[in-house]
């Protein structure tokens, strides 16, 4: 009887609570809309700490890039379920425009089941990895667009760690800063912020949103805006072919690469941005790295030699992307030498050249050693 009455009198005292809480919120919002960092905490060493009620906020796409589809190795095999905070959805709405004090959140699910009821396909398994990206001046002044990544995915059972420093700018920046849509973010796979953009009503009412024109998507940059094509090349660099760029351009143009161990059957259309998107493209790999594949190591020897022929829409060659291992430690793309030319006959307009150029290792940290392409070659 006690305890009821008290409790009885808990229940009150929460409905009160309650109340208040919901008028103050109603009262609040505008005020609660403009603070930055709701969604996110970042602690005293700047380290971003894991959000975790993530899975109410707004759910925007799921992109997957099965294993199957991607000559059995993919080099992110997993669905990927994308999230924004809930404040930042609504400014979107209204604005089109991500808000200082977005953050959005990526999370890996492993392909499960391929064979229901329904049919065959991919159906999602188990949670496996946990990414992020923030969008804040205050914090990220320095990062391109002020986006800053985090993971949080630890590959060991997935469990997911406490707290994730940001990534340098080369390994994630530079690829969602030349190849997403909107701001730094891959809204071209999210069909939730697409038919958000600029809808300045309920996006989720079809016939209104009829009414309205498609905003105009200004272009995307090809290469990232800071982008800085030319890096030095240690002196005592031993390779055999050659570093230095008319040796390199000559080299190239006697197409002495096209007697590789290991190339691809025809040109395809690109997914890089070199020159173009789409436009395309035929890789060439040596006997260095055709040896070490066969003997299954991870880490290519020096001496590997990557050559991608870049070819116009009407299938003329057009320059090269090069790809030269000059260290055993890779060291995130700087013990491997970059080069690209934008024309194949004449030498100066190299695009890049050097060990470790920031705008071409961002899209290549995601390969194996560096390398997109997968092998063997088809
Ligand atoms: C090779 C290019 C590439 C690199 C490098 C890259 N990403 Fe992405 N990222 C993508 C693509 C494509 C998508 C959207 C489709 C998908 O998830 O597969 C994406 C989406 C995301 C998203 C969801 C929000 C958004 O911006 O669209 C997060 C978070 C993210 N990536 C984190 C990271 C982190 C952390 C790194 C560095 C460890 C990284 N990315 C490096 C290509 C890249
Ligand atoms: C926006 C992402 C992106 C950037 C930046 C980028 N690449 Fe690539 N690169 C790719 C993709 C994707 C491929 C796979 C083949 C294709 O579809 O073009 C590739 C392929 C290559 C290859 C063939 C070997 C491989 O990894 O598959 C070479 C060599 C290469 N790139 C060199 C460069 C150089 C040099 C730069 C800097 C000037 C650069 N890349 C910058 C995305 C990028």
């Amino acid at each position: 009887m006690k305890t009821n009455k008290h409790f009885r009198k808990v229940g009150t005292f929460t409905l009160v609570i309650a109340s208040v809480f919901v008028v103050t919120v109603m009262v609040a919002q505008p005020i609660f809309a403009k603070t930055q960092s709701d969604f996110f905490r970042l602690d005293s060493s700047g380290e971003l700490v894991r959000p975790t009620d993530y899975r109410s906020w707004v759910y925007v796409g799921t992109p997957v890039t099965p294993n199957d589809m991607n000559g059995g190795n993919a080099p992110f095999p997993e669905f990927h379920n994308v999230y924004i905070d809930p404040v930042s959805y609504q400014e979107y709405k209204q604005t089109g425009k991500f808000r200082d004090g977005t953050i959005m959140i990526k999370e890996l699910v492993s392909v499960g089941s391929k064979q229901a009821v329904s049919g065959k396909g991919y159906f999602q398994g188990e949670f496996i990895g946990l990414e992020a990206t923030i969008k804040s001046s205050k914090h990220f002044p320095k990062e391109p667009g002020n986006w800053a990544y985090f993971s949080f995915t630890n590959k060991e059972g997935g469990m997911v760690k406490k707290k994730a420093m940001a990534f340098p700018t080369s390994a994630c920046n530079a690829c969602h800063a030349s190849a997403a849509k909107d701001d730094f973010v891959f809204t071209q796979y999210y069909p939730v912020l697409r038919a958000a953009k600029n809808a300045k009503m309920n996006p989720e009412n079809r016939d209104e949103r009829a009414a309205i024109q498609p905003p105009e998507v200004p272009p995307v940059a090809l290469l990232p805006a800071e982008w800085k094509g030319t890096t030095s090349t240690p002196e005592n660099i031993q390779t055999d072919i050659p570093t230095k760029p008319r040796a390199l351009f000559d080299w190239l143009k006697s197409q002495k690469y096209q007697s590789f161990a290991a190339k691809e059957f025809k040109a395809h259309p690109g997914r890089g941005p070199h020159t173009e998107f789409g436009l395309p493209v035929r890789v060439f790999m040596n006997d260095v790295i055709a040896t070490s594949k066969k003997q299954g190591k991870k880490q290519l020897p020096v001496n590997s030699c990557v050559v991608k022929e870049m070819f116009t829409k009407a299938g003329d060659l057009q320059g090269w992307a090069v790809m030269i291992k000059t260290n055993d430690d890779s060291n995130s793309g700087k013990g491997w030498f970059w080069y690209e030319v934008t024309s194949a006959t004449d030498p100066s307009k190299i695009a890049a050249i050097g060990n470790g150029v920031p705008g071409c290792m961002g899209c290549h940290a995601a390969g194996r050693d560096m390398v997109l392409t997968s092998f063997p070659l088809k």
